[in-house]
């Protein structure tokens, strides 16, 4: 097996690393009896159907998807860790997509205080961006990500080839983050987007892999500055705050994360114009490469519960999303931040007015 590796130190939160290998082929976590594997019953099925194999012993496979991102199921990690008698000294492992990996790590960082955690990714979203940089979570209360933790992996390791059996929502789900990415920090990765779109759309193993390796990069140099998103952290929510309005108004798993990412980048690149900040010649740059990837870039999205279908009183469908935004827990004192860009990897975080958020979204 080809590995390569390089590690994340993380100097504002103490002495953790998190050693990242990067493997040619798939990578099974070791069973061992002070090792806990969590996974879910989409990775068990693969598993099944002899696409890989699994160590039966020592996993746990939970329900699959948002909806199960849930403290009960904290709560069955935490007690398979009990019955299977780790200690602290013992290791979790998160082997699936982002719900899996922010659910383990979660378990992981307040079990005995703090046990040993590694990660393993399945799907492109957590290679490229939740299994990076040490974000945990579950959802609660219906309110998504509400109760989590800081806590690294020490270990992750990534394989692209894992990518080969994803649906494709769920394949373009993880893009949208990649292109968000390179929208931040990497014109040059952005105009591989552009120049690549075929290889990209056809999963092509090295093109991906070098996209994939790239955004890891790039996502560990923001970490490593700013763990616990003081500051600079804080730009990779670009398209986020109107992301999460849709997430919350279609309902928490009936749109994928990175759709909603995607368009919500759109509404923040029309934000930014009618502010006068973003240039039009970068918005219409960036929102062409996001339609021709097929994604929606009008300021009404299909998805959004619409008025026609008698889920919202008419003309409301702006005023929904605010009223999402608004209840973000990462908004303090009412006003409503959002992450700007004046041009390709120059990004600024500003507050903006009620009556200008709604104007980009009508
Ligand atoms: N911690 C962070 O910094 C961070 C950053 C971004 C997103 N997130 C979180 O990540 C979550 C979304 O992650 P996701 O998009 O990976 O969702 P997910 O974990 O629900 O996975 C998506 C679907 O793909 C299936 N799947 C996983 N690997 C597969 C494979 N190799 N082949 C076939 N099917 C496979 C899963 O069973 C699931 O049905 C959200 O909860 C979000 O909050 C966290």
């Amino acid at each position: 097996m080809n590995t390569r590796s390089f590690t994340i130190s993380y100097p504002a939160a103490g002495p953790g690393n998190t050693d990242i290998f990067f493997h040619d082929s798939i990578y099974i976590p070791e069973d061992s009896p002070c090792t806990l594997t969590v996974t879910d019953e989409h990775i068990a099925d693969l598993y099944k159907a002899g696409l890989f194999k699994i160590q039966d012993e020592g996993t746990l496979v939970l329900p699959a998807g948002e909806k199960y991102k849930t403290p009960e199921m904290l709560g069955r990690i935490l007690e398979a860790a009990l019955d299977r008698g780790l200690g602290r000294d013992g290791v979790f492992t998160g082997f699936g997509g982002g719900v899996i990996c922010d659910m383990t790590a979660f378990a992981a960082s307040v079990y005995m205080r703090g046990a040993g955690l590694e990660l393993v990714p399945t799907t492109l979203l957590a290679m490229v961006d939740a299994a990076v940089g040490g974000k945990t979570a579950c959802d609660f209360g219906g309110a998504k990500n509400a109760v989590g933790t800081f806590y690294p992996a020490s270990k992750l390791h990534i394989c692209p080839a894992f990518i080969d059996t994803l649906p494709e929502a769920e394949y373009r789900s993880g893009l949208a983050e990649a292109v968000k990415t390179a929208m931040l920090y990497d014109p040059e990765l952005f105009s591989l987007f552009r120049r690549e779109k075929a290889a990209v759309l056809a999963r092509d193993r090295a093109v991906l892999g070098g996209i994939i390796r790239r955004c890891v990069e790039l996502k560990a140099q923001v970490v490593e500055e700013d763990f616990t998103e003081k500051g600079r952290r804080m730009e990779l929510n670009l398209g986020h705050t109107f992301a999460h309005a849709l997430e919350s108004a279609v309902g928490l798993g009936e749109i994928t994360h990175g759709e909603a990412v995607a368009w919500g980048i759109a509404r923040a690149l029309d934000l930014g114009m009618l502010k006068g900040i973003t240039s039009p010649g970068w918005a219409e740059e960036a929102k062409t490469l996001l339609a021709e990837y097929g994604w929606c870039t009008l300021p009404q999205h299909p998805r959004m519960p619409h008025p026609a279908a008698g889920k919202l009183p008419p003309g409301s469908a702006p005023q929904t999303s605010l009223r999402f935004m608004k209840s973000d827990k990462k908004q303090r004192g009412g006003a409503v931040r959002f992450v700007l860009q004046r041009e390709a990897a120059v990004t600024e975080i500003l507050p903006a007015e009620d009556s200008e958020v709604l104007e980009v979204l009508k």
